[in-house]
């Protein structure tokens, strides 16, 4: 049997990919774990694609100069708009959580319309409406075509909804008007399901069931992504060897302090380990 030891690195524009990182310590509880989370130049959800590449390699890099064995995408902006340009470039596996989602999210629709919602980079880059339709091209190939004829992909821009996380208004009678702005027009193309594509969302999960009713069925990327990890690093013989609880180590570029206070929001437990990155700045 093949191991490997070292490191996985996830990285996010800032806090918001905790909620990955939440979900690859779940089922890789041995896994070491290196989140790099680019606190002083979030939101990547309203720049260029040429700046989301370069941050997104600029991070990579310092992740792989720590040893890393892959490198996790957790943002769902670099996502969509670095990832081919980090794997064109990169010496390790690149993951990113835009096809994990949409695989899901073919997976478990009736046949009806698909709906993902994400920051306006992400949406503007229709990276999940592409993985939707060649996924659904493949059904057609083999046999198992279930979408309806006038089935479409739904991508509605959300931006709002990062601040108002970031700000911890995640009960508020305001977060529910925006969610409401956003999501109404979106019901009425009576999705089968709905794609959380951005990493804040899940926080605000059960404000936005209320809204879409309590039968959606949702998909949270992140929960995918690591259930992809997973799969790759047994396939390909690099899991931790041993069953010694998993070590972890943060690096930010700006404000420590904050980071430890709203991740845990995020995280849902203490963060300890978190070391200050300015080298990019
Ligand atoms: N992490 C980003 C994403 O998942 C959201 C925050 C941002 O705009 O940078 O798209």
């Amino acid at each position: 049997m093949k191991y490997n030891n070292s490191p996985i690195g996830i990285f996010d524009s800032g806090l918001g990919g905790l909620t990955v990182f939440k979900e690859v310590r779940k089922i890789l509880p041995y896994e070491d774990l290196i989140y790099f989370g680019d606190t002083a130049r979030v939101p990547y959800g309203n720049k260029s694609k040429e700046t989301i590449l370069r941050y997104s390699m600029e991070i990579s890099k310092f992740l792989i100069s720590k040893g890393v064995k892959i490198v996790v995408a957790a943002c769902n902006t670099s996502s969509s708009l670095a990832l081919d340009g980090l794997r064109k470039e990169e010496s390790v596996p690149i993951f990113g959580v835009i096809e994990p989602g949409a695989k899901k999210a073919v997976e478990v629709s009736s046949g009806g319309n698909i709906a993902v919602i994400g920051t306006s980079a992400t949406i503007k880059s229709r990276a999940y409406s592409r993985v939707i339709y060649e996924e659904i091209n493949v059904l057609k190939g083999n046999g198992g075509y279930k979408f309806k004829n006038d089935f479409k992909v739904i991508e509605k821009a959300c931006p709002l909804l990062v601040p108002f996380v970031e700000e911890g208004f995640l009960n508020e009678e305001i977060t529910k008007k925006i969610i409401n702005y956003y999501l109404n027009p979106v019901i009425c193309e009576k999705p089968s399901c709905l794609v959380l594509g951005c990493t804040h969302y899940p926080i605000l999960k059960d404000l936005i069931l209320e809204e879409v009713g309590q039968d959606m069925q949702i998909i949270d990327s992140g929960i995918e992504t690591a259930k992809a990890v997973k799969c790759f690093l047994e396939k390909n013989g690099m899991l931790k060897d041993g069953a010694t609880k998993g070590s972890e180590l943060f690096f930010v570029s700006d404000d420590l302090e904050k980071f430890k206070e709203l991740g845990e929001r995020f995280l849902g437990r203490k963060i300890e380990n978190v070391s200050i990155v300015n080298q990019f700045l």
